[in-house]
This record gives structure tokens, sequence and C-alpha cells, in this order.
């Protein structure tokens, strides 16, 4: 395990796309008609939020899967293959839990690698929200990300109830100067629904603020009004350390196409704090103990941990990615790579504000490191996004955009660098300058608020 002090940069061990890769619409190299000389420079990828780069491992474990299948067929699931990495399939999945239960906090009988996102937090509140005539509200923020949304709205129709009256939305208190949730207004919406709320769901860090919330704080003081707390951490795992366990989260969700890694539409996971092993749940075949799982018996015995919350045997595909994934993770520790994050977004935050060009956006997540990620989202002033995404596409700058306004950006610790920092504030910056000159030539309303100025998030919104 690294210490917090030893130098995390996994960069090596990433494929970075260059910027000829990004600009060629073929994936091969020597299909490229049109050459520009920085074709083989890398791209600036700020974009790990969303999906993170791809190991260089992962093409040596999909090799040795598609070997195994090529020349083993249906006895993959049962050998061990001297000349590969990885396990029989039959194993697939436990194979991955011990490392996935180290960058979660939990122990590994309560993390499953299961699903996707979305599947298990239907599985999950298939077993938590069990509503009756007192407790049947669930708390969710109003801006969830939509999938979430569907996914509460959807149960609270399932049981024969009201989303009108069952989902409670928490809103920012000021709207129109912050778009953040501070943890006592979230407190205090628990408190005015205590004794009718079943269920609180809430994002670990918020996909579109990049704010990450008080878990241990919010969870306990739901608990204390016999709330059980459920956490999506689709942007928090692999991005800032967790203590699942030691929080008693009761339940957990999460994706691992982002900070962890593993392909798009990847793998998911699940947390189940071991106090509810029992529950009820929707049940399917590779739930049930390996011992039993062949007997064909129709007798369900769930294996004792989230394990038994899963359904169907896990593509081998996927999970075979995550394991190249897990690998990087296992040369390091969390704590490490939170260590070399704050530096990175630190520094990103540092040359954003004392950029010439400042006074066309605003930061909107959080200042306090506690309550970020890797991620900062920038708010542009009007008008100014597209023709900003222009030029940072044009120079092999990749970052997110949530509209109107909005970009994500994020420093991935375990493969960005400072001086990936530094291109972006550079290039956004002289982006900025140019859109708004642009705009003025032009004679559209697209203003620069004229250097640092601190201006209010309303002012610019
Ligand atoms: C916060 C959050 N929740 C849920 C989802 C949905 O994930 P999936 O499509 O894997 O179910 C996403 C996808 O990006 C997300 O960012």
């Amino acid at each position: 395990m690294a210490q917090a002090s030893e130098d995390v940069n996994f960069r090596h061990m990433f494929r970075i796309p260059t910027k000829g890769d990004l600009r060629r619409k073929a994936n091969s190299r020597s299909s490229n008609s049109t050459k520009k000389d920085d074709d083989d420079e890398p791209s600036t990828y700020l974009c790990g939020n969303s999906l993170g780069l791809q190991p260089t491992l992962t093409q040596t474990y999909m090799q040795q899967y598609l070997d195994t299948w090529a020349t083993k067929g249906v006895f993959g699931h049962f050998t061990d293959i001297s000349d590969s990495e990885l396990v029989p399939w039959l194993h697939v999945d436990d194979d991955v839990v011990p490392q996935m239960a180290q960058i979660v906090g939990a122990k590994e009988s309560e993390v499953a690698v299961m699903q996707t996102l979305t599947a298990n937090l239907h599985l999950m509140l298939a077993s938590f929200y069990r509503p009756d005539s007192l407790r049947y509200k669930i708390i969710l923020e109003g801006k969830a990300f939509p999938s979430d949304h569907y996914a509460v709205e959807s149960q609270i129709k399932h049981h024969s109830l009201s989303p009108s009256n069952a989902m409670v939305l928490i809103e920012p208190p000021n709207p129109s100067s912050s778009p953040l949730l501070p943890t006592d207004h979230i407190l205090a919406t628990i408190d005015a629904h205590a004794s009718s709320t079943a269920l609180l769901l809430l994002p670990g860090i918020q996909f579109y603020t990049g704010q990450l919330l008080d878990i241990p704080r919010i969870t306990a003081h739901a608990q204390a009004h016999g709330i059980l707390v459920g956490w999506d951490l689709a942007h928090a795992a692999g991005n800032v350390p967790l203590q699942l366990h030691a929080w008693n989260v009761d339940f957990a969700v999460w994706c691992s196409y982002k900070y962890l890694n593993s392909g798009p539409g990847s793998i998911g996971g699940c947390f189940v704090r071991d106090a509810h092993f029992e529950r009820p749940r929707l049940a399917g075949w590779w739930g049930s103990s390996k011992s039993s799982r062949f007997a064909m018996t129709n007798a369900f015995e769930p294996i004792a941990g989230a394990g038994g919350f899963q359904l169907s045997n896990p593509s081998v595909a996927d999970t075979t990615a995550l394991r190249a994934s897990l690998d990087v993770f296992k040369r390091t520790s969390m704590g490490a790579l939170r260590e070399r994050s704050l530096r990175l977004t630190g520094r990103l935050e540092e040359g954003l504000l004392a950029s010439r060009a400042s006074g066309c956006y605003r930061i909107i997540t959080p200042r306090r490191v506690e309550e970020r990620g890797a991620q900062l989202s920038v708010q542009l002033n009007p008008g100014l996004l597209d023709a900003v995404l222009q030029r940072l596409e044009e120079e092999g700058v990749v970052v997110d955009e949530r509209k109107p306004d909005v970009i994500r950006v994020a420093p991935a610790p375990l493969y960005n660098t400072f001086e990936d920092v530094e291109a972006f504030v550079r290039i956004f910056g002289e982006a900025c300058l140019e859109a708004v000159a642009r705009g003025e030539q032009s004679g559209s309303s697209v203003m620069a608020e004229g250097g640092k100025e601190d201006k209010g998030w309303s002012e610019i919104k």
C-alpha cells in the first residue's frame, strides 16, 4: 500500500488519447490523411467524472478473457488457465470484491459487484423501501440525477402511492444565489418530514455542482429519526475516501465507468450493511450460495452478504475490465490518491481564480476542500458556452458540459498531471476572452465581467 506522501501518478498505466486520436474519425492512426503538427501530443483529458480513461492492463486482460473463451468454451467457467491472470468465470465477481470493498470502506461481505447503477438502485429500493401508513415518504434532492428521480418515482407508484405526497424533494435554500445544498438545510428537511419518512436517498457527490455531502453526519441524523439511508456514489467511488461501514450507511450503489475506469456502461457496485443481510429482496440465481446454485432445486439459499442480492451471472467482459482498473488502485490507497487529488484540484481552482478571464465564469463547486472531490463545475456567463467548447475541442481539451452554461472539469489523480491543469487554465482563459471579443464584435450580449471581481452566482446566471 502506498503512503499518503508517495507519488501516486499512474499515468503510464493508462491510454491517453492524443490530439490526433480525438480529431480522426477512424481509430487507426494510419488512416490519417490530414495530419496536424500537434497530432501526436497527448490530449488534455479532464473528463474522468464522466468516463474514466482505459488502463493499459485492460487490453491484456480482455485478450486473456477472449483467448479463454476461444480455446476453452464453456470450460472457461471452471478452469484455471496457466497463462492468464484471470480467475475462472465462476468466480469473477468474488475476485474483484476485496479491492472494491477497500475503495468504499466496507467489509468484503457488504459489497457486491453486480448489474448497473440504476438497476442496483431499484433492487435496493425493493429491499429497503417498505412503506406503511405511517412511514411512506422518500426524501431526495430536487436536482437528483434523472435516473434516480425516475427510480424513486416509479417505486412509489409501484406501491400504489402518489409521488405528489410521498416524494420530498430538497431544493437549494437560495436557488437564485447558489445551487448548493448546505448540510443544515438537508437536516432541517429531514426534521420537517421525520415521522412520515421511510427512506433518504442522496448523492455522495452531486453530479452537477460537484458538492461532496457530509455522508456520516446526514446518515446519523436521519437514522436517529428511524429513517433508512441510501447513497448514490456514482461520482464518489474511486474519487474520495469512503467509510461506508464505519459511517453506518444502510445501502449504497455506484457505477464503475467514471473514476473506476472500467469502460462505458460497465458493471456496477452495491453496498448492503451487514445488519441488513436478511432483508427481503428480489432474488435471482446468482444470489444463491455457490454450493446450491447449480443444484437446480428451486431452493433459494441467499449468500450471507451483499452477494445474496445479485440476480444474474455477471458479464465477464465487464468484470474483467473492472479487474484491470482495480489492479491499478491496488498499487495505492484512496488516502494517497486523495492527497494528490486535493493538490491537482487546488491548482485548478487557483489558476481559474487568477486568470485574466476570471470575469467570464464562476466556480459553483464549494470552495472548502472537505465539500468537494476532484471535480470543479464552472458556470460561464450567458452565451459563451458553445464558442468556448469549440475552442477547447480544437485544442484537444476534453471536459463535459451541462447546458445551458456549466462545464465540469475533473483532474483524475490516477492519470492527470499538473501540466494538464495548467494547459486547461490557459486554453480555457483564451477561449473565454476570444468568445467575449467575438460576441462584442457581432453586437451580441455576451459579456466579460471584467477581471477578478467576485460576482454573485445569481448575477451571472
Ligand atoms: C449520479 C448518477 N446517478 C445515476 C446514474 C445512472 O447510471 P447508470 O446508467 O449506470 O444506471 C449516473 C450516470 O452517469 C449518475 O451520474
